[in-house]
């Protein structure tokens, strides 16, 4: 039987640093596959993927077996979210994901109401593909359940697509106080159901993404960002409260030591190595290369070593700032793998 502390992710996020600095990639499974085009090109729809175990187990364990990543992240999206809350959501190939915007306010709170009972029932098949994933897996990676952050996941439901000017979803939420509280509720109540419920499937660490925090300024980054996570992280933690949560709040406007007491996560992903520059502590980092430079693979290596030295004195998991690109070869993901391990 495998300690899960010789998991070195685990071990990572329990405050050592492993022998060899963990790797994953947030998108590890994905377009820059061929074996995830060979699926994908089988069914209907994204979403059909997501909401089908057999195919969702196949696609999270496509880049473990190609690739010596300490970490799997199971096989989904932010968007099930809305999605199981009755909210229509679509994805088309070149443009992303469009939701079908809330006209009617009440309407809108009516439909996410209604759908409250039952949104655990629709999510079930992530549960499932979680719970196979956990007998599938190498008994020394370490299985990472996810979900989006209301604030990430308000931009998209608000603006039904990304690439949209966020600040409208500011305006929005400050001309309709009433609507957003209800509106942020349910997406809180929603969201740590459905990680708790993963950490019962399965899932051994969970990150949550904030993806849009970046635009967030002033008080509005608590207001919209921080406290909802903090009220998230701390209902997990009443059940649950030896599971890491690692938190990407990509491009935080806040010093990371202060975001990370005041969410109460375990560990950040950063955005850029110089976010560490002010923080006088020692928690787990997560991060920080560019998918860019991933891609390009020009100075690859050397990148790498100066993001893994900055971080030498305290764990690390090493990670992209973002999603993989799809266009990335993958022989440049051999590389990156080959850096990291062999550093120090
Ligand atoms: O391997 C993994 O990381 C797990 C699966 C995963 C996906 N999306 C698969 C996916 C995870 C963790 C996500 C998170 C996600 N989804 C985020 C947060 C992280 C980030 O990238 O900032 C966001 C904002 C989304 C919403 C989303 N889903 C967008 C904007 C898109 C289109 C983007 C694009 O590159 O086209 C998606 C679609 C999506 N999610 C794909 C995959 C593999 C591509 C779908 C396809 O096959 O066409």
């Amino acid at each position: 039987m495998t300690n899960t502390i010789q998991k070195s992710v685990l071990q990572c996020l329990s405050g050592h640093r492993p022998q060899r600095i963990p790797v994953w990639l947030m998108r590890q499974a994905g377009r820059y596959l061929p074996e995830y085009h060979t699926i994908r090109n089988t069914a209907d729809s994204f979403l059909g993927v997501c909401y089908n175990p057999a195919l969702a187990t196949e696609i999270t364990l496509q880049p473990i077996r190609r690739f010596d990543f300490d970490a799997s992240i199971f096989f989904a999206d932010i968007l099930v979210v809305p999605d199981a809350l009755g909210q229509r959501v679509d994805f088309y190939p070149n443009t992303g994901p469009v939701l079908q915007v809330p006209e009617d306010k009440t309407a809108f709170l009516h439909t996410l109401e209604s759908h409250l009972p039952k949104v655990h029932n629709t999510l079930n098949p992530l549960y499932e593909t979680l719970d196979r994933l956990k007998v599938a897996l190498p008994p020394d990676k370490t299985l990472i359940g996810f979900s989006g952050c209301p604030w990430t996941l308000a931009t998209y439901m608000i603006l039904g697509r990304g690439g949209q000017d966020l600040q409208n979803c500011i305006h929005f939420a400050r001309r309709y106080p009433d609507f957003w509280r209800v509106f942020y509720d349910i997406l809180i109540e929603t969201i740590s159901e459905y990680i708790l419920r993963q950490i019962a499937a399965g899932a051994e660490v969970i990150q949550l993404f904030d993806s849009w925090a970046g635009v967030l300024s002033g008080d509005d980054i608590d207001i919209f960002c921080t406290d909802p996570i903090a009220k998230i992280i701390a209902g997990v933690k009443s059940v649950s409260p030896h599971t890491p949560i690692i938190v990407f709040a990509k491009n935080i406007q806040m010093n990371i030591d202060i975001f990370r007491q005041k969410t109460g996560c375990d560990a950040l992903s950063i955005s850029h190595i110089n976010a560490v520059g002010h923080s006088t502590k020692t928690y787990p980092i997560q991060g920080c290369l560019s998918p860019d430079i991933l891609r390009s693979a020009e100075d690859l290596e050397h990148h790498i070593y100066t993001i893994c030295e900055r971080l030498k004195n305290r764990p690390h998991i090493f990670n992209l700032n973002h999603g993989i690109d799809k266009h990335t070869p993958i022989g440049h993901v051999h590389r990156l793998i080959k850096a990291v391990q062999g550093y120090g």
